[in-house]
């Protein structure tokens, strides 16, 4: 056993209780009733980077959700490492779902985590992953094995945009320069079959508000003469998608970047059964974007969802009502090189030029992000790979994600460097879902593999 393995070994129960108590505070940033549980949180992973031995760890203030930062320095000729995670969550709701509450951690069996899994809202997304960095420090840091310089940089505000991530960053560009950044916050194939990331989806989210009539109205006495805007809203998203399930926006395409076919036929080599991927989430069939497969339809193209849609009455029983107003927040997900603000600008155009007379519209952007790919014939990609390959026994699969950490583009942006996407979880994890939940396996196979990156890195960087 390798020196890694036999302190994971020794010290697997603790890392675990140590992570559950970090997922006991409810750290959700959507809701600034959470305020005081975001504020433990930061602490409680301040006091954990320096209880590991990181030299120097602060609480940053920001406009927003404070931002810990740690920063460990060994040498500046050696490279450095940047670490990035977020510590808040996404809500918990609809909480009668859950079968074991969201901030009570527990550990159960499953039939992908048979050496079980903690239940807890945020345990993968992305406190687990997180955490596996802290540990991860604290083994090399207790091994006296720490190649090379590290900054950790871990937000509060990542799941309702980065917004005080990105002010932070425009200000400390020189507190924060490194060679490379690491992120585990996505996902990979299997439990048998490690993947890297190699791309993320960018982002435009709208709200959009449809009014008709000055008033509720009572549906049988104005019923058929006004325009309703809850029908008129429904017909105008279902006007948004083609019979063959393209997006008919004008322009809506015109940046896409279309992969040639030696590049979607290397993407389709990674391991899926459709079969499988259709029983896990209990659908009959498939849908989506007519000339694209499965893996395609949510990596390499963008798509614009419906995520919530509301107005009338919807208590118990039935009302006879016309609402004054119907509502709906949309998700456009980006692929490269589909720009957020173009993207939101050309939706509200045609959101609005599509509007019957008889009402109004109003649309009104919330936060967006950039798409992200990343080369894998750099060192940061190798360094992954090797890493992989020797904790998992095979190498990893590079493939693109569909999911969105907008600030990485931002990254790549204002600290000119790279990002490796070195994730652990698997899409079953049941993120942002009732009963989110981190594999142990995966848990400790991640801390067994974030030490081999920064080792390869270092050589393959002093080469
Ligand atoms: N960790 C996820 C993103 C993710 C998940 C990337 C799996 C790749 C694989 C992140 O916390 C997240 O949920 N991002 C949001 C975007 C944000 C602006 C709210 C998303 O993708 O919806
Ligand atoms: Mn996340
Ligand atoms: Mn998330």
């Amino acid at each position: 056993m390798t020196d890694t393995k036999t302190y994971i070994s020794q010290n697997k129960d603790r890392f675990i209780s140590e992570l559950i108590e970090l997922l006991k505070i409810p750290s959700i940033s959507a809701d600034q009733k959470y305020k005081g549980d975001i504020l433990k949180t930061a602490e409680a992973i301040c006091v954990s980077l320096k209880e590991a031995g990181c030299k120097k760890v602060e609480i940053c203030e920001t406009p927003g959700n404070p931002i810990v930062y740690g920063e460990h320095i060994l040498n500046d000729n050696l490279p450095t490492i940047l670490v990035y995670g977020h510590y808040d969550v996404q809500p918990a709701d609809p909480l009668d779902l859950w079968n074991s509450p969201p901030f009570e951690p527990v550990i159960q069996k499953t039939d992908i985590h048979p050496e079980g899994a903690i239940f807890a809202r945020g345990a993968c997304d992305d406190k687990g992953q997180l955490y596996m960095h802290v540990k991860a420090f604290e083994i090399m840091i207790q091994q006296e094995s720490l190649p090379c310089n590290v900054k950790f940089l871990i937000e509060g505000e990542e799941e309702v945009g980065s917004c005080s991530l990105e002010w932070f960053v425009e200000r400390n560009q020189e507190k924060l320069s490194n060679d490379i950044i690491l992120i585990s916050d996505s996902g990979m194939i299997s439990n048998e079959q490690p993947s890297i990331n190699t791309g993320l989806r960018g982002l435009s989210y709208v709200e959009v508000e449809v009014t008709g009539p000055n008033r509720d109205l009572h549906s049988g006495l104005y019923g058929g003469a006004v325009a309703n805007p809850i029908n008129i809203l429904a017909g105008m998203i279902a006007s948004l998608h083609d019979e063959n399930n393209h997006i008919t926006i004008p322009g809506f395409y015109d940046k896409v970047i279309e992969l040639s076919r030696v590049e979607r036929d290397e993407m389709a080599k990674a391991p899926f059964s459709l079969e499988e991927y259709k029983k896990s989430i209990g659908i009959e069939d498939v849908y989506g974007e007519k000339g694209y497969t499965t893996n395609e339809r949510n990596s390499i193209r963008p798509t614009l969802d419906v995520n919530g849609i509301w107005g009338g009455y919807t208590g118990e029983g039935a009302k006879t009502v016309i609402a004054s107003k119907a509502y709906a927040k949309i998700s456009m997900r980006l692929v490269p090189d589909q720009d957020p603000d173009e993207i939101t600008e050309i939706f509200k155009n045609h959101f609005e030029s599509i509007a019957p007379k008889g009402v109004r519209v109003k649309v009104t952007p919330h936060h967006g992000g950039h798409p992200y790919v990343t080369p894998i014939d750099n060192i940061g990609y190798k360094a992954a790979n090797k890493a992989c390959s020797e904790t998992f026994g095979v190498p990893a699969i590079p493939q693109r994600s569909g999911g969105s950490i907008p600030i990485v583009s931002l990254f790549e942006k204002e600290l000119n460097s790279k990002t490796i996407l070195m994730g652990f979880g698997l899409d079953s994890d049941s993120i942002h879902s009732p009963n989110e939940h981190f594999g142990i396996f995966n848990f400790l196979k991640g801390i067994e593999t974030i030490p081999l990156f920064y080792k390869y890195y270092t050589e393959m960087f002093t080469e």
